[in-house]
C-alpha cells in the first residue's frame, strides 16, 4: 500500500494544530504544519529578504518556532502566501513530505484542494471568529505575549479575509472534505471525531 495522507485545512486558530498532532500520535504518522513554511518566509521578509528568494532558499530544519508564532509574523505570512511564486516554491517540499512517509498529516489552507488532492482523509476544521480569537488569545497571553482579545480577533479576521480572498489557492474546503465545526466542541471531542474519521479509512 502507498502513502496514507490526512489533509487538515481551515482558518487560523480553529484547532488544526492540536488535532493534527493528536492524529499523528495516534496512528504513528509524520506531521507537517505547513503554516510554518509561510511563517518562515514572512519572517524573512520582515528581516528585509525578498519573499520569492526566501521561499526558494527555505530550510525547514532551521526553524525557530517561538519566533515564527508571533502576530506580526502571522500577518507577514499571509501576505507572502498570496504570491503565486512563493506558493509554487513550497509545493514540492510539501508533496515530497506526504510521499516519503507511510502515513502523514499535513495541516494548512490548501492541502485538500491543491497540495494533496488525493488525500485519503480531508478535514476542514473551523469555529466561530469569537471562539477562535478567544483560544488564540489564551494561548498567546499564556506564553507571555502582550495581546488583547479584541486585537487578536481583528488580526484573525484580517488574515482569514486575505487567505479566503486571494486568487492563489484560497482558503476553502475541498468538495470532498468533512467539515468539523469546533465552536461548541471541546478539543477532546474534536480529536476523537478526527481520529474516528481516519480509523474508518485506515
Ligand atoms: O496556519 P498558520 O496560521 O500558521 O498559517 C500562517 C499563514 O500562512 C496563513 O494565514 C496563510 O496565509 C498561510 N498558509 C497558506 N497555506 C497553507 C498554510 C498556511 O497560505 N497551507
Amino acid at each position: 500500500t502507498g502513502p496514507f495522507t490526512v489533509a487538515i485545512d481551515g482558518p487560523a486558530a480553529a484547532g488544526k494544530g492540536t488535532i493534527s498532532r493528536a492524529v499523528a500520535a495516534e496512528f504513528g504518522f509524520a506531521h507537517l504544519d505547513t503554516g510554518l513554511l509561510y511563517r518562515a518566509v514572512g519572517a524573512a521578509t520582515l528581516a528585509g529578504e525578498e519573499a520569492v528568494a526566501a521561499a526558494r532558499a527555505l530550510d525547514p530544519a532551521g526553524f525557530d518556532e517561538a519566533l515564527l508564532r508571533t502576530g506580526p509574523v502571522a500577518q507577514a505570512a499571509s501576505r507572502v502566501a498570496a504570491m503565486p511564486e512563493v506558493r509554487a516554491a513550497l509545493v514540492d517540499f510539501q508533496r515530497a513530505f506526504a510521499r516519503r512517509h507511510g502515513g502523514a498529516v499535513l495541516d494548512g489552507r490548501d492541502i485538500g484542494t491543491v497540495i494533496c488532492p488525493e488525500a485519503e482523509v480531508k478535514l476542514f476544521v473551523t469555529a466561530s471568529d469569537e471562539v477562535r480569537a478567544r483560544r488564540r488569545f489564551l494561548e498567546l497571553s499564556g506564553k507571555g505575549h502582550d495581546v488583547t482579545e479584541a486585537g487578536v480577533l481583528e488580526d484573525l479576521r484580517a488574515r482569514d479575509a486575505r487567505d479566503a480572498g486571494r486568487d492563489a489557492a484560497p482558503l476553502r474546503p475541498a468538495d470532498d472534505a468533512v467539515t468539523l465545526d469546533t465552536t461548541r466542541m471541546d478539543i477532546g471531542s474534536a480529536v476523537a471525531e478526527a481520529v474516528a474519521r481516519v480509523a474508518a479509512r485506515r
